[in-house]
């Protein structure tokens, strides 16, 4: 178990801190930036299926779930490609609309969820063609789906997603980008500038790590906190969805990701001196709407914690805690503002003595339906 854990204190951690090199596994091999190519067989066999979708269907739970919200405006933005994120139990009982021409990714870190598993089999039934991005080599979703791509983070034994997370990103990222140049829907310059963007993220992610020591103190602050909001917008909005996934499910701490437009139509409510709010302001992505959120969680004394850009001042001056990030392209920036956010509720649980491994009531695969 120590040798598995190679030093650290829990698989999570772990796991955590492997994201550079998960990442740099995921696109070794497919992504040749210098060249300009994204090779990956299951897409290049299928390309015509991708091309002439008319729509993408996400089906997935929990964590992959978020993970295919996140390609979901990737896909949008540059394939153009029309997408729906589903939950996989939600989408398997009741009558959904499924037809010959939509392209149904799967997604599951285990490849063994049962509600994933299920989803998959109501799409073939209807004539969907299945694309299956799993973690775990040779699972049954693996095995089921009509083609796939496999992430290569490397076993995840933490019950909590981590690098599973930010490697699905990567490989649905590298899928966008590649029906984006083959439709023609962005350009071969920005084409080019995103392939190079990705081999620098790796890099990134060492960097958003080295924040673990300032993480800690913020951590230290927060862990007696009864309740915790989080609020992101576009890319950023599914990042809080993990974010709140990933306090809830390993300290126990109530917690509720919020696209942060959403607030005033309700949570908003909720703010007081005693409610953190964690609060993705990066400056790529409605930056100055994120701000003037920012002002309103203050106005009512709440508690704010901003994921920033490098640099940062405008929200430094307003926020009770800055954690930064490096600059990246907006649809990349969920890479990045994940990190913190895992570190974040990682400490907290550790403070308060949590099973940071293996969570009560949870298990690593949910093979019940
Ligand atoms: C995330 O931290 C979870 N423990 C959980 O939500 C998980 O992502 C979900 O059960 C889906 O699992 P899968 O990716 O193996 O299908």
């Amino acid at each position: 178990d120590q040798i598995e854990k190679a030093g650290y204190e829990h698989f999570m951690l772990k796991e955590i801190y492997e994201q550079p090199s998960a990442i740099k596994d995921t696109y070794r091999g497919r992504m040749l930036a210098d060249r300009g190519i994204i090779r990956m067989a299951g897409v290049d066999d299928n390309l015509e299926k991708f091309l002439n979708a008319k729509r993408i269907i996400v089906v997935a739970c929990g964590t992959s779930w978020h993970a295919g919200l996140v390609a979901e405006y990737i896909f949008e933005d540059l394939a153009r490609i029309p997408v729906e994120v589903e939950y996989a139990s939600e989408f398997r009982y009741r009558n959904p609309v499924i037809n010959k021409d939509d392209v149904v990714i799967a997604i599951s870190q285990s490849g063994e969820t049962a509600d994933t598993m299920a989803a998959i089999k109501l799409a073939k039934e209807n004539g969907a063609f299945v694309f299956g991005v799993c973690n775990v080599v040779g699972s049954s979703i693996s095995r089921e789906t009509h083609a796939g791509a496999y992430t290569h983070a490397g076993p995840e034994i933490g019950v909590a997603s981590t690098k599973a997370f930010t490697t699905q990103i990567t490989i649905l990222s590298l899928i966008a980008l590649k029906l984006g140049k083959a439709k023609g829907s962005i350009s071969n310059t920005d084409y080019h500038m995103y392939l190079n963007e990705m081999e620098l993220i790796p890099s990134k992610i060492e960097k958003a790590l080295e924040s673990n020591k300032h993480i800690i103190e913020v951590a230290k602050v927060y862990k007696n906190a009864k309740n915790c909001l989080y609020l992101g917008r576009g890319y950023n909005f599914p990042v809080a969805l993990e974010g709140a996934l990933k306090l809830k499910e390993i300290s126990y701490i109530h917690a509720e990701g919020y696209p942060a437009a959403e607030m005033k139509h309700g949570p908003i409510a909720l703010i007081d001196e005693q409610m953190p709010v964690v609060v993705i302001a990066t400056k790529k992505g409605h930056y100055e709407k994120v701000v003037s959120n920012i002002q309103e969680i203050k106005s009512r004394k709440g508690k704010i914690i901003a994921i920033v850009t490098e640099g940062d001042t405008s929200v430094k001056n307003m926020a009770d805690h800055v954690i930064e990030v490096s600059e990246t392209f907006e649809a990349l920036t969920p890479l990045l503002t994940t990190i913190p956010l895992q570190l974040f509720s990682y400490h907290i649980a550790v403070m308060l003595g949590k099973n940071v491994d293996q969570p009560r009531n949870l298990a690593k695969s949910v093979t019940v339906e």
